[in-house]
């Protein structure tokens, strides 16, 4: 399965009139080669593949990569000026595409140098994001990790709900939930634990500080596990004591957005049309101003990926991908509320991966 991502990959260069391409995002590396470093490239030609990596990782890429992916690993001596135009000067390539979101200007202009040295012209091209249209769509593995990535966050939530108690600080909250969501089997969580309480729930990507929660205000909490480098996110706002009326109407305007998002996003909808279902719901009910983010992102090997559901998204959605759905209303001064559930696009229609209760106490 994870050669023909190697296949998909030389269609998509040999479209884009690519001989190579110099992959250097690390979950895209992972990705095409099944190989897991935080440093390292992968050179893709029509006819092969070779992994480039300093000598921390080596011994375990020759004991870990799948020999039938015919990816030939060569140890990095230095910078990357010292060993590509080794690589390339055996290759006959007279393009290098390179992943231009991911690589530094000072990195570029090194590259560039470098090739200079070779007997031979080779163009540098930016390639844009060629590698995220394969990663969009997940196959059964990938979804299989996904599934459990989401399992272990509804439990940690179920488990975190009955220790979560007023005078708690959100950073003790934001500890206890991480603790659990290891110990119910997840890496290292992919992304910082928001815990936003009172006012501080205004702001959609606050992180936890020694503010103390109270009764009757709300507490947003975003958070994620990892299974097999395969990330879930979800959100949850909830309240210790009895929610006041105006959070009552805010949270139920927020859950009826995202209920109504979840039964009519269908595959083949654009990101733009998927958002606008949620949109209208909060719009109408006066509040649109205050839900200034998208609907939702894709997610896989990062937790931010494509598809993108928002306005001016024209990414079209399809059977396969994971995304959020995710509307929030956030008010300055007086605090916000989240709903965030993964889901994936199967026969047309949203299945839930994540299925925390909701619920505000
Ligand atoms: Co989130
Ligand atoms: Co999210």
């Amino acid at each position: 399965m994870i050669s023909s991502r190697l296949d998909k990959l030389r269609v998509k260069l040999a479209e884009n009139g690519l001989d190579a391409l110099l992959v250097s995002q690390a979950q895209n590396r992972r990705y095409l080669s099944a190989f897991g470093s935080s440093d390292g490239y992968l050179l893709v030609t029509q006819t092969g593949a070779f992994i480039v990596l300093d000598s921390r990782y080596i011994e375990s890429a020759k004991k870990s990569l799948d020999k039938s992916l015919a990816i030939e690993i060569f140890e990095a001596q230095g910078d990357i000026s010292k060993w590509l135009p080794n690589i390339l000067s055996n290759i006959n390539i007279s393009n290098l595409g390179f992943e231009d979101s991911y690589i530094s200007f000072s990195l570029y202009r090194t590259i560039s140098e470098s090739l200079k040295s070779l007997d031979k012209t080779i163009e540098l091209v930016s390639s844009g994001n060629l590698i995220a249209s394969l990663r969009v769509v997940k196959d059964d593995n990938e979804l299989a990790a996904h599934s459990k990535a989401a399992e272990i966050v509804d439990i940690a939530f179920e488990q975190l709900m009955s220790r979560i108690k007023s005078g708690m600080t959100e950073k003790e909250i934001a500890w206890v939930l991480e603790s659990l969501i290891r110990e119910n089997g997840s890496g290292a969580v992919p992304f910082g634990i928001i815990v936003a309480s009172g006012t501080n729930a205004a702001f959609p990507h606050f992180s936890a500080t020694d503010r103390k929660i109270n009764v009757g205000e709300p507490i947003t909490m975003d958070f994620g596990a990892r299974v097999d480098g395969y990330c879930s996110d979800i959100t949850r706002t909830v309240c210790v004591g009895k929610p006041d009326s105006k959070l009552i109407d805010i949270y139920n305007l927020v859950l009826n957005a995202q209920m109504k998002a979840i039964k009519e996003i269908k595959s083949g909808m654009t990101g733009e049309q998927a958002d606008e279902i949620a949109r209208r719901v909060i719009e109408k009910a006066g509040y649109g101003e205050y839900f200034g983010h998208g609907l939702g992102h894709g997610i896989g090997l990062d937790v931010h990926e494509e598809p993108r559901l928002a306005e001016n998204s024209t990414d079209t959605l399809a059977d396969g991908m994971v995304f959020s759905i995710e509307p929030g209303i956030y008010i300055p001064g007086w605090g916000g509320v989240r709903l965030e559930d993964m889901v994936v696009l199967e026969n047309g229609n949203v299945k839930t991966l994540t299925n925390a209760v909701k619920g505000m106490c």
